[in-house]
């Protein structure tokens, strides 16, 4: 079946309301009064919907406008027309209301750990929210959030170049992880240039983690002893823990992730303390949805998700 064009001539769907009007009111006069319109103007739009359907929609019998088949034709589908926005608009009011729909989260890796716990709560408070929950390391993340493909973002490393809302929310500190038996487990205040030369395991190129790592290092002219690049929290870890080295990872890899089997060292300038963000494009306005996600992670979330990783720390 092929599909009409005729709306791509008819210009506005203000043009079928007019005619609505008309109709209605019996009047062309009546019609612009009611539209708080000129009577010209109307006259008009009514001249360009009958060029678009090319057909003649009424004629003028006296003071009376007698309709034409044409004319009732389009009458009653301009009622359609306008009766499906009027259904849109109720939606919508009701998805507003009742805090219905899809909340589109893509988050960077690290963040995997504590997000679902914030979800957890909200899914129990709005049961008619649905989550679409999307993992990536930062620079996938930011690949995403490029093409606007979800309503928020999670960063603890939001991109400088683009122009951001972001809500800070809670700490990510970085800390220093070794084997449990490691010989510098139970030292206390290591100087970094003596962490550093440990073989070091790091994230990937792209990762946030290995962003803020590096930055810190540069910063104090510190080199690491890099042996290997490691693409997930998790096999760093298990790495860390078959004692192929040591690394840095957010301690909330550590404390909704589990670590047995490690220990974490008492570095001098460490731990790195970066802020994880909720984060979207200034450009995207936010659905409801996201917006009752963001009242409910400042108004609760946040907290009860602090008591939560203190309770584990
Ligand atoms: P990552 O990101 O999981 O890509 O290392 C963490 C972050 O942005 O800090």
């Amino acid at each position: 079946m092929t599909q009409s064009r005729l709306h791509a001539h008819i210009g506005t769907v203000r043009q079928l309301e007019i005619l609505l009007a008309v109709y209605q009111q019996g009047s062309v006069t009546a019609a612009a009064e009611q539209l708080h319109l000129t009577q010209p103007t109307v006259s008009m739009q009514l001249k360009k919907l009958a060029s678009a359907v090319d057909a003649r929609l009424y004629d003028q019998v006296g003071r009376k406008l007698i309709f034409t088949e044409a004319g009732l034709a389009v009458v009653s589908t301009a009622r359609e027309v306008l009766q499906s926005f009027d259904r849109l608009d109720m939606t919508l009011s009701q998805l507003k209301g009742m805090k219905a729909g899809t909340l589109k989260l893509a988050v960077v890796t690290t963040a995997k750990y504590f997000i679902p716990h914030l979800l957890g709560d909200f899914c129990k408070l709005y049961p008619e929210i649905d989550i679409d929950f999307k993992v990536g390391n930062r620079q996938q993340i930011i690949d995403r959030m490029e093409t606007g493909e979800d309503d928020l973002y999670v960063f603890s490393h939001p991109p400088r170049d683009h122009a951001l809302q972001t809500y800070n929310f809670l700490p990510n500190p970085l800390v220093a992880i070794a084997p449990e038996d490691h010989p510098l487990a139970n030292v206390a205040a290591i100087p970094l240039e003596t962490f550093a030369e440990e073989p070091f395991l790091m994230r990937e190129n792209g990762s946030g983690t290995r962003h803020a790592i590096e930055q810190h290092m540069a910063d104090r002219e510190i080199k690491l002893n890099v042996r290997m690049t490691i693409e997930s929290n998790e096999a760093i870890k298990h790495a860390v823990m078959s004692g192929l080295g040591v690394s840095i990872l957010s301690s909330h890899t550590l404390s909704f992730g589990g670590r047995t089997g490690l220990a974490e060292l008492n570095v001098q300038q460490l731990p790195i303390t970066p802020t994880w963000y909720l984060v979207h494009l200034k450009s995207k306005s936010l659905s409801v949805v996201a917006q009752t996600f963001l009242d409910y992670v400042s108004d609760t979330g946040r907290d009860s998700l602090l008591e939560e990783l203190n309770s584990q720390t």
